[in-house]
């Protein structure tokens, strides 16, 4: 394999996103802009990959926060050309290099592996494609045998230039045998007085090297991301996209239209999802898992056989297999289910184990609690696990019944197979196999008549 150096230019001002956040670090798909280019990049296993970066200064290398790549300041930007100059030094002179955008984040590997197999036979190598509404773009200038002559920028070209559908993308391979000679040769006498990398085209043919151009499979490809209305769009084709692969994988999907990824989804087989559900982070779903509508799972492990009733919301946590969850269950960072847990509506769980069997189906608050198996906990039961200053643990050993509207006061031990009348509070530790309640006595006053309005005066 020849060397293969990727330089991705990612120093541009992205004015038109009118936000603080440096352009491509805006999240397509919950992760940055530059991170899609990147995953790309990796995925053709270059020997170097250069970032070019200026607008948004150090906050872009901090937030990839990847040691392996090498970070190139351009300062002030001068055009694309300008931009890859300043990674010349770390680009061999042997092999080639592909630049790409830190802004157009879904070129497919298949596309760029075509390109970079083109320009391994020492040719210069484009990603061009034919628009509807070429404006704004640099055009493919062609001689009448179809040949490459030239890319002209859209400030530049006179009216039947203008008029070339067939645009520059920016994606290149170049062989680095030339890119060091005509980066040098570059010059900005031109509209912008910037430095383009598009100039090494002429170059090119005036050295006798052939350019040739490839198209993608997609338009949406080599989309670019300039303003919050294309990265919206953008946003939906990523998920399509997604939904698709799902799809084919043999997900079942309610409506691929209204499924949300937002990081990485891997799911077992018979799997089924219903509409508007929101997967951040890791998610794993194993075998026959359900997940109903409306729910949000961010790093989760479901094991196989669950399903997550409507409305739910986890995170950070381990569901174990034939659990019911929800609807409408919170369940937060730490908590881990054991097999066939049920946790129902209302019910928050975290930072909590529940052993295998366990229920607390309605209105309740588990909290740095260890829960045994088969326990039963009633409607309301809440761990009171923070004194306003700490935290303390509610141990709940096996077979333990809680009777509703119960009030656990951590630190404190339910002791196995105790049962704990409706109503108590519970400060101490239970004895095994017995009932603690806490509770006043009941009493009925007689003759007690319930108060009545007084007539107002005058009425
Ligand atoms: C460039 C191409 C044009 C092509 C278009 C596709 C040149 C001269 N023109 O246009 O033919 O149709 O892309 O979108 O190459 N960048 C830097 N440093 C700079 C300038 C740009 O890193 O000094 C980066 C930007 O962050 C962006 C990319 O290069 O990712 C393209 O820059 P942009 O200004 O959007 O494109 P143009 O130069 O107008
Ligand atoms: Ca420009």
């Amino acid at each position: 394999m020849p060397t293969l150096h990727i330089v991705i230019l990612a120093a541009g001002l992205g004015k038109r996103m009118h936000s603080a956040l440096p352009k491509v670090l805006h999240r397509l798909a919950g992760k940055p802009l530059l991170g899609h280019v990147l995953d790309t990049a990796r995925a053709l296993s270059p020997d170097r990959i250069c970032v070019v970066y200026g607008h948004g200064g150090e906050a872009v290398p901090r937030a990839m926060g990847d040691d392996s790549l090498t970070w190139v300041l351009q300062s002030p930007q001068l055009g694309t050309g300008h931009a890859v100059m300043q990674a010349l030094p770390h680009l061999d002179t042997t092999g080639m290099t592909m630049v790409l955008y830190g802004d157009v984040p879904l070129t497919g590997a298949e596309t760029l592996g075509r390109l970079f197999r083109m320009a391994e036979s020492g040719k210069l190598a484009l990603l061009t494609v034919d628009l509807a509404d070429p404006s704004g773009y640099g055009r493919i200038v062609r001689n009448g045998d179809g040949s490459i002559a030239a890319i002209i920028e859209e400030k530049d070209a006179g009216p039947s230039q203008r008029a070339i559908r067939e645009i520059n993308t920016g994606i290149m391979a170049i062989p680095n045998a030339h890119l060091h000679g005509w980066l040098h040769r570059l010059e900005n006498n031109n509209a912008q007085k910037e430095y383009y990398l598009t100039d090494i085209v002429a170059m090119a043919v005036e050295d006798g090297v052939a350019v040739e151009a490839i198209q993608p499979g997609h338009e949406w490809e080599v989309a670019g991301v300039n303003s919050k209305v294309q990265l919206a769009a953008l946003e939906r084709i990523c998920q399509h996209e997604g939904a698709r692969k799902l799809l084919e994988q043999g997900v079942t999907l309610a409506d691929a239209q209204r499924i949300d990824v937002r990081g990485w989804l891997d799911c077992g087989s018979d799997v089924e999802i219903d509409v508007g559900c929101i997967f951040e982070g890791r998610v794993r779903l194993g075998d026959g898992v359900k997940v109903g509508a409306y729910s949000v799972l961010k790093d989760v492990s479901v094991e196989a056989g669950s399903a997550i009733a409507p409305f739910s919301l986890i995170e950070s946590a381990a569901i174990g297999e034939n659990c019911r969850i929800g609807p409408y269950a919170r369940i937060r960072p730490g908590t881990r289910l054991d097999s066939g847990v049920h946790i129902g509506n209302f019910v928050e769980v975290k930072n909590s184990t529940i052993a295998a069997a366990s229920k607390a189906n309605h209105l309740s608050y588990i909290g740095d609690s260890v829960v045994g198996r088969n326990v039963n906990i009633g409607a309301g039961t809440i761990t009171c696990n923070y004194d306003g200053a700490n935290k303390y643990q509610t141990i709940i050993e096996d077979d333990v019944f809680v009777g509703s509207d119960t009030q656990l006061v951590a630190p404190v031990r339910v002791t196995q197979g105790s049962t704990i009348g409706a109503g108590s509070t519970i400060t101490r530790d239970t004895p095994p196999e017995t009932l603690t309640l806490s509770r006043v006595k009941q009493t009925s006053i007689d003759g007690w008549k319930r108060p009545v309005k007084k007539p107002r005066d005058g009425q």
